[in-house]
């Protein structure tokens, strides 16, 4: 579902970030359109990450401007995700030592505005507002499929599901826009196929999401659009299908193209036989 029309939800320009004397993201522009998946990939060390970083206030663009829904993001991440947008981490970060349901309680929090004196006497409105967090929160651990683990620590979930959970608490600000940093790194195929249902799920509910990875299936799976970054600068951006076909992209992945490199025919018959073999092994269980 591509959406070429309506305002950006998140438009940079022009952002440069420089650390001393390397530029590892060089003037890039990126925009993100309300109900889409735009992929960021590009090969390790490429800026991605620097760009999150960029996009979400960790770090002050050396030059460039971030815009949401038109306003200019204020460098700060409190403020950031505040306005609407929300993060997971490439090295999860979760609270080890909390239950699942409290760690998504805590990404409650940036949305809560009861100030701290309602907390301070917990009145009426404290009350009616931690009910409210506690129902969401359960609801998000069931859209994640969660549920189950709600009283766990986070520290004994399996990898797979820690990141989900830094979904599921990211989700809990309630936010517009999405950004996930590898979410199916260290994760089984199924793990993978599961959270490629979940970020769908998650863009059907109204959220947008930017999202960088390195699996290419998942992301020609799933993005309207996608951005590619070499060396901190764009080297291609547009339709799953045009930075299939850019043979840039290719040398920047896989080194110069050889002749005789397969062809799309020859790709998708690959991946044909790929699915029917998956298909029946999950018959066969
Ligand atoms: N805080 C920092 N200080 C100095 N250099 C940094 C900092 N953060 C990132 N870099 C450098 O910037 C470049 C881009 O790193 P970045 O982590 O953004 O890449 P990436 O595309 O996310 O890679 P990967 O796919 O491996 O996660 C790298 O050369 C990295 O060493
Ligand atoms: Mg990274």
């Amino acid at each position: 579902m591509t959406t070429m029309t309506g305002t950006p939800l998140l438009a940079a320009t022009g952002v440069t970030m420089r650390f001393g004397g390397l530029t590892a993201v060089r003037s890039v522009d990126l925009t993100v359109r309300p109900g889409q998946i735009v992929g960021l990939i590009g090969p390790n060390g490429a800026g991605k990450t620097t760009l999150f970083n960029c996009l979400t206030g960790l770090y002050t663009p050396t030059e460039g401007t971030v815009t949401y829904r038109g306003r200019t993001l204020p460098p700060k991440p409190h403020l950031v995700a505040q306005a609407g947008i929300s993060r997971t981490f490439q090295n999860i970060r979760l609270f080890a030592n909390m239950t699942v349901l409290e760690n998504v309680l805590v990404g409650r929090h940036t949305r809560t505005r009861e100030g701290l004196l309602s907390a301070l006497v917990r009145g009426p409105a404290f009350h009616r507002a931690e009910a409210a967090s506690a129902q969401r929160a359960t609801e998000l651990l069931a859209f994640t499929g969660l549920a189950a683990k709600s009283g766990h620590l986070a520290r004994n979930l399996p990898y797979g599901e820690q990141r989900r959970l830094e979904i599921a608490r990211a989700l809990a600000g309630e936010p517009g826009l999405l950004l996930l940093d590898e979410p199916t790194a260290g994760m089984n195929p199924q793990e993978t196929r599961a959270t490629e249902e979940l970020v769908l799920a998650i863009r059907d509910r109204g959220t947008a999401v930017l999202v960088i990875e390195h699996d290419m299936r998942f992301i020609f799976n799933l993005c309207d659009r996608v951005t590619v970054l070499v060396q901190g600068e764009k080297l291609v951006e547009g339709t799953t299908e045009t930075v299939q076909r850019d043979e840039r992209v290719v040398a920047a992945y896989l080194g110069t193209p050889f002749e005789g490199a397969p062809g799309q025919e020859e790709v998708a018959e690959v991946e044909a036989a790929e699915e029917a073999a998956a298909e029946s092994e999950g018959q066969g269980r």
